[in-house]
Order: structure tokens, then sequence, then C-alpha cells
């Protein structure tokens, strides 16, 4: 989500300015010159183009999209590629479903897709490479854009609201060259009134109850995501914060305000109708505390209870990304996307399928951990456990510590960072993580090297021990920028999913510049090198990446199209007036090749 809240830091303990002795070896000149070893430069299409061959590697060879393209009413796209739009918010979950009007009811839109597209999957159906599961996160959607007006009027107006955020599972299959969605038993919404299932050591603390005793419901702003081993769907819960508010007076505690709790949120206004969103109200007085994890969808049994899994912990969850380890052990990359908060990674504490096959679930059985970076190119991960004095002094149990995981995080050194937001671990067992931007940092540290970082950057990381150590080492893999001399560049990377040639696709959320919409890059790990496969329309941020299983078809997503103002775009119509729907787009090689090459 390109906010400015993002930007705003709510980390007040001073974490680098407490390391006034560290050295601060890289000065912006030196990084923007390329003094980073290993960072990877930024090449403009036309100087691509005009070498031969084109490619250092043989991983990218399509033809990327030109910086003068993008600036249209539509998608660019390489000229190798075709896309198509599919499942746009608004869309019947399948057919026979209430059809797209606007602005919706409440009733409608919950058996319609959400809006705010953002991090999605696809489940294979049998192994099919033209039928599944497509499961996408509906980040946001202002009430602009759904409501048609600043602040809803009514509870059925807060209802489609709520229904409209989310996550939605829809079958889809191509016929004919085309996708669609089509009907399936599994098909389903879950929104922010959907009830919920707490689990892992947090999951019985009074933290997480309210003294009206109701039952959890709900989950929102869910970003990006993940998948595990076992088939299952994460989303991951953002900025929560934003959807309480306060109809009278009020003032965060500390521990509020450290998660960006505010009297006026993002001005949803839920707060008005629904007292569930009321940061007065003494019945719902942990709500709050509700929200903030990553939680567990199974999209392939439509009864299933989503489950938030509090050994993750609780922050402003970006995405996951999940591996395994040495010994089968599961361990998932986690980032906190606000100005100077973390990275943290999770760690299984057994083989993943001993654990299933005990009836457990691997992710209620594990540790977590904080990355803090030395400026020497490594770091540590420290653990947020009890057994710290630092922690013990401050919390009573190891459910506090989850739920107020950015405190413990605070109290363990953690490195600030510069808005952490995807991670995604490649084939050769490096992590990379964007760094969108931080216009608020004023002292460098190596691993956020520019003061202020008004285009982000990518940095990646190997972990001891096949990801089960708790040390790493660490380097800057990319460095965005947007002018630079002739070069028309990029900023803001958002999304990053590496595929398993060494691929990292990067997606984009942020202004870019010479008239470029947000965009679809591929690097290659190896060389470094950078093209643009697809440019977005205006307004609109690309976002989400999921693949078939032989990557012959990319999904995407372009969410916010005008920022919902049908006068900056009327995507994915063409008829002028009509308001934009956030939708995702199918991609594929005209020659069938695999997606990115
Ligand atoms: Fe939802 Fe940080 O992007
Ligand atoms: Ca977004
Ligand atoms: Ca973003
Ligand atoms: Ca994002």
């Amino acid at each position: 989500m390109t906010q400015s809240h993002d930007d705003m830091p709510a980390n007040p303990s001073g974490n680098r300015p407490f390391d006034a002795v560290l050295r601060i070896r890289l000065s912006r000149r030196e990084v923007l010159s390329g003094g980073l070893a290993g960072a990877a430069a930024f090449l403009a299409p036309s100087a691509l183009r005009a070498a031969a061959p084109a490619s250092k590697g043989d991983l990218i060879g399509f033809t990327p999209v030109a910086v003068d393209d993008g600036g249209g009413p539509r998608p660019t796209i390489s000229p190798d590629y075709e896309f198509q739009v599919l499942v746009p918010w608004g869309d019947p979950l399948q057919p026979g479903g209430p059809a797209f009007r606007w602005p919706p009811n409440a009733a409608d839109q919950a058996e319609q897709l959400g809006i705010g597209h953002d991090g999605l999957a696809f489940f294979t159906i049998d192994g099919a490479n033209d039928h599944g599961l497509l499961v996408l996160n509906h980040e946001f959607g202002r009430n602009r854009h759904v409501l048609g007006k600043r602040a809803p009027a009514s509870l059925d107006e807060v209802r489609v609201s709520q229904h409209a955020h989310g996550v939605s599972v829809v079958a889809i299959r191509r016929i004919d060259g085309r996708w669609d969605s089509v009907a399936s038993p599994f098909a389903r919404r879950i929104h922010a009134n959907t009830p919920v299932a707490f689990s892992g050591p947090a999951a019985d603390h009074p933290l997480l109850q309210n003294p009206s005793a109701d039952v959890p419901r709900g989950t929102l702003n869910n970003c990006a995501c993940g998948t595990t081993p076992w088939g299952t769907y994460l989303t991951c819960e953002e900025n929560f914060q934003g959807y309480f508010g306060a109809t009278r007076p009020w003032k965060p505690s500390d521990v509020e305000a450290r998660y960006g709790l505010r009297a006026k949120g993002f001005n949803y206004g839920w707060e008005a109708f629904d007292p569930r969103f009321e940061l007065n109200h003494p019945d719902h007085a942990n709500e709050a505390n509700r929200f903030g994890w990553v939680v567990e969808i199974d999209p392939f049994d439509p009864d299933h209870v989503p489950v938030k899994r509090t050994a993750l912990g609780r922050f402003k969850h970006e995405g996951i990304a999940i591996t395994e380890g040495r010994d089968g052990r599961l361990v998932g990359y986690m980032a906190d996307d606000q100005a100077f908060e973390y990275l943290y990674k999770f760690v299984t504490d057994d083989d993943w399928r001993t654990l299933r096959d005990r009836g457990q679930s691997p992710l209620d059985h594990g540790r977590l951990y904080v990355a803090r970076f030395n400026d020497d190119g490594t770091g540590t991960w420290r653990e947020l456990t009890l057994d710290n004095p630092a922690l013990a002094a401050r919390f009573g149990s190891q459910a506090e510590v989850l739920v107020h995981a950015r405190i413990a995080a605070d109290l363990l050194g953690a490195t600030p960072m510069d808005r952490p937001e995807w991670t995604t671990v490649a084939p050769d067992g490096r992590v990379y993580c964007a760094l969108t931007n931080n216009r608020a940092r004023r002292v460098p540290d190596a691993a956020n090297p520019l003061a202020p970082n008004p285009d982000g950057h990518v940095i990646r990381w190997r972990d001891a021990d096949d990801h089960l150590g708790t040390t790493f080492t660490w380097d800057i893999f990319l460095v965005a920028q947007e002018t630079h001399g002739t070069e028309a560049t990029f900023s803001d990377p958002d999304g990053v999913w590496a595929d398993p040639d060494g691929r990292l696709f990067i997606l984009t959320d942020g202004g870019q510049q010479v008239g470029l919409n947000n965009q679809l890059l591929v690097a290659d790990t190896a060389t470094g090198e950078v093209r643009r496969l697809l440019t977005g329309v205006p307004g609109c941020e690309v976002t989400g990446i999921a693949m078939t299983p032989d990557r012959r078809t990319a999904f995407v997503n372009l969410q916010h199209p005008g920022n919902g103002d049908p006068n900056k775009s009327t995507f994915p119509s063409n008829v002028p007036g009509t308001v934009p729907r956030d939708a995702t787009i199918a991609l594929w090689r005209k020659d069938g090749g695999v997606v990115g090459s």
C-alpha cells in the first residue's frame, strides 16, 4: 500500500542512534556510483537492446518495455508476451453469483471478489497447468472507491467495506487459450467478519480476549502471502491499525502507539457504526490485538476456519517466504513494513512432517527471531524469548512477547530497516528482501545506506547452517534509482519473488518518473541484469505474483488503478467515466516459454 502512514515511523526505540560507535562506511556517493560490491546496476531498455547478445546470461531473453512506454491507459507488456484480465473486483466468485454493480451492496460483496488485489497463490487441481484455485488477498479499498463517498452512513455501508476486504478463493480454468473463473465447491470469501481461530502460544492469553467474550472474527489489510508444503495459504495482516478509530477523545497507550493506532485511523469510519472498531469501547478493548498476524487458510476445505498463528508474532506483516532448512525444519522469513521496522524469521522446532504426524501445526511450534545487520556485512538473528533477561524484565509470558513482538524486538537491538516489504528465497539459498523507501531516514547504516532513501533497495543475505543458524552474511543486491543521466530507472521495489532458475521478479509500488507507471521487472540474480517486463496503468500498484506449476502462465495484480478515480483510469474498462477495478492479469510468453525468460 502506498500511503504516507508507512513512512511515519512508530519506532521510538532509538536502536541505531544508540549505536553511535558504529562507523558508517558507505557514503551516498559511493552507493550511487556502484561502490557496493555485488550491487546490480539497473540498465535502461535502450542500453539492453544495444547489447548483442542482449543478456550476459541466458535467463532473461525477452525484449523489455521501453522507458517511454507505460503512460497509456492499458498495461504495456513486452512484445514477446500477451496478457488478459481476470477476476476484477466485484465479479461474482463463480458463475451465477451476483454481477458487479457500483456501488455494491453488502450481501453481493460477500459473494464477489474483493478489492485491493495483492498477494496471491495458484493451487493446482490434480497437477494441472490450466486449472486450479487462485487465492488472493484484498488489501484495502478506500471509501470513495468502494462506496463512492468519504465515509459510510450506516452499518450496512460499513459491511460493504468490510466485505470488500479479506481473501478470495476462486477456481480458474484456461479454456481455448483464455482464463476465466469457473464453478467450484471451493470458491469462498473470507472477510472482516468471518469467524477465525487463534492457535499457538498466545491463543488463550487474555490480551486476545475481549470483555464481551465474543468470537474472534475477520482478517484485514491482507498484503502479501506465502504457502506451506502441506498446501495451505498464509495471508499476512499489514496495516490493520488503520481500521480502528475513536468517535470520542482517545489517546493511545505507549504500546498502542508502537503499533500505530490513532484516533482517526485511515478514516474508514467503521467505528461510527461497528463498536468492534471503536477504540474507546470497553466491550472490545483488545480487538486490535486480534490483528497483525499471519493467518492460515486451507483453500481446499471451504469450511476451514482461518487460523491466526501467534507463534509468528504480531506486527504489520507484509508477507512470509517459507523454505525448508536442514532436518526438514521450516523457516519463514517475514518483514514488518513501516519506516524503521524489522525483519523476522521463524524456525520450526522439528521436521515439519514429524510435527504434522503428531497432529501439531509446524506453525505453532518454533522460535521467532529478529535481524540485526552489522555494518561489516555480517548479522545475527536474536530470539524473541523469555529466556533473554531483557525480555523477562519486560514481559510476563511468551504470549505477551508475541503479541507485542515489535517491543520485544526493540529490546533485542534489532536493526531498523527502510520499510521491509516482500521476502523470497532464491534457489541458491540467499534470501532477498525489498526495502521500498524511507524518506524519514536521517542517519545511514551499511544495510540502509541512503539517508533519505527515496527509491528503495533490495538487500539479500545467506543464513548459516542451511537457514537454521543465528548468523548470516549480507550484501545489497540492487539500489533503485529513478533518472540517472540518460538511464531511466525505477523506484519503490515492493514485491519480490525468486523462481527456481534464479530470476528475481520485482514489482513496484510508488511514484515512477518519466511517465512510467508501476512496473514488473525481472532480474538475473547471478549477473545483476534487470529488464522491464510490464508497466501497469496510471495510479496502480503492480503487486502479487504466482505461477502455474509449469511457469508458462503468471498471475500478477494491478491494485487500485487510477487510485480509484475514473478520471485517472477506467481499467479494465475502456468506457470513459467507468469506476476502475482492481484486477488480476494472466500473462504468458507468445512462444509458450517460461515466464521471465
Ligand atoms: Fe501492503 Fe507494504 O505493502
Ligand atoms: Ca499495496
Ligand atoms: Ca508498498
Ligand atoms: Ca506491498
